[in-house]
C-alpha cells in the first residue's frame, strides 16, 4: 500500500484529500464527521485522522498476518468511542480483503447506536458493536486475533490487556491515556525516590511512565514481545506512547519477576495487572 501523505493544509475541501490514503472512502469520513459535508478537515479532525492513520500503518504487519493466516480474522477495538479506528481499518483493510470481523467495544450506548447506524448505511456488514465495559466484554467465539485500544482512559487500558489475554490475542496495540491510578498511589509514598514525583505534573508524568513500563513487563510476563515507540508527533506527549505486543510464547517467568520486583520497590502498580500477573 502506498505511504500516506500528511501535508499540513488548511481546512479546504480541495486540499483536505491530501491527508487521506488513496482509496479511502470519503463518504465514510463524512458520515463519521471527520470530513465536513463540503469535504473539509478542521484542525481537531486532522489530528485524529493523523493518529488513526499512523496506527493503521503501524499495525499493518499484524493485519497482514491475520488476513493471510486466519480464515475469518477478528479485530477488537476497545473503548472504541466513535469507532473512527474500527471504521477506518475496516475501510482500508477488511472491506478490500472481503473477510474478517471488526468489533467495537464501547460502554456508551449513544456511541454504539450511532456506530451501528453508520456501519449499516456504509454496508459494512462485518462490523459489530458490543455495548459493554471492556472488563465484562466477551466476543462471540471468544477469540480476537488483534486487539487495539486507542486512548482508552486510565485503567480501561488495563482492562484491554486482560481482554486480550482472555481472547488469546496474537497482537495487541495500545495507545494509553490519562493514567491516573498509579500517580494517585505514588502521592503517599515515602523515601528518597519521592523527589522524582514531588510536584503534581511530575507525579502525573512519572505515574504514566511507570504505568506503561509495568504494562510492558506484564505483557512480556504473558509471553508477548513488546515494542514501545511514539505514535505521532509530540503534540500529545502524555497520549503518544504506542505499545505493540506480539505473542510468541505462553509465559516468561523472568519478566513476571521483574514486574513484581519493580511494583514492590515503587509501592505502586496498575491494580488489575498486579492481581493477574
Ligand atoms: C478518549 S475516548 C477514545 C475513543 C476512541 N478510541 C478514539 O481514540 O477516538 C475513550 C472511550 O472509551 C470509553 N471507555 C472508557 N472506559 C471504558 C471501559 N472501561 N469500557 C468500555 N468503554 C470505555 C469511553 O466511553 C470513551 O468513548
Amino acid at each position: 500500500m502506498p505511504k500516506p501523505k500528511f501535508e499540513r493544509r488548511g481546512a479546504n475541501p480541495r486540499t483536505a484529500f491530501a491527508d487521506l490514503w488513496p482509496g479511502q472512502s470519503v463518504a465514510l469520513l463524512k458520515a463519521l464527521h471527520i470530513l465536513t459535508r463540503d469535504g473539509a478537515l478542521n484542525a481537531d479532525s486532522r489530528r485524529k485522522l493523523k493518529q488513526v492513520l499512523h496506527l493503521a500503518q503501524l499495525i499493518k504487519p499484524a493485519l497482514d498476518w491475520a488476513l493471510a493466516e486466519r480464515g475469518e480474522p477478528v479485530l477488537a477495538d476497545l473503548g472504541a468511542g466513535k469507532s473512527y479506528l474500527g471504521f477506518i481499518l475496516y475501510d482500508l483493510y477488511f472491506a478490500k480483503a472481503g473477510k474478517g470481523i471488526v468489533y467495537g467495544v464501547e460502554a456508551r450506548p449513544d456511541l454504539v447506536a450511532t456506530a451501528r447506524r453508520i456501519a449499516e448505511e456504509s454496508g459494512f456488514d462485518r462490523m459489530r458493536f458490543v455495548e459493554s465495559s471492556i472488563a465484562k466484554a466477551v466476543l462471540p467465539g471468544g477469540v480476537a486475533d488483534i486487539v487495539t485500544a486507542l486512548h482508552a482512559c486510565d485503567t480501561a487500558t488495563d482492562e484491554a490487556i486482560l481482554f486480550a489475554l482472555r481472547h488469546d490475542a496474537k497482537f495487541i496495540a495500545l495507545v494509553p491515556c490519562c493514567q491516573a491510578e498509579v500517580a494517585a498511589t505514588l502521592e503517599g509514598s515515602q523515601g528518597a525516590m519521592r523527589q522524582l514525583w514531588r510536584h503534581p505534573i511530575q507525579r502525573r508524568e512519572f505515574g504514566a511512565h511507570l504505568t506503561n513500563v509495568l504494562r510492558g513487563l506484564f505483557l512480556e510476563a504473558h509471553g508477548y514481545k513488546v515494542r514501545v515507540t511514539e505514535l505521532t508527533g509530540l503534540e500529545h506527549s502524555l497520549k503518544n506512547e504506542f505499545i505493540f505486543a506480539e505473542r510468541h510464547q505462553r509465559s516468561n517467568p523472568q519478566a513476571r519477576a521483574e514486574f513484581e520486583k519493580l511494583s514492590a520497590e515503587m509501592g505502586a502498580a496498575p491494580s488489575l495487572l498486579r492481581l493477574s500477573v
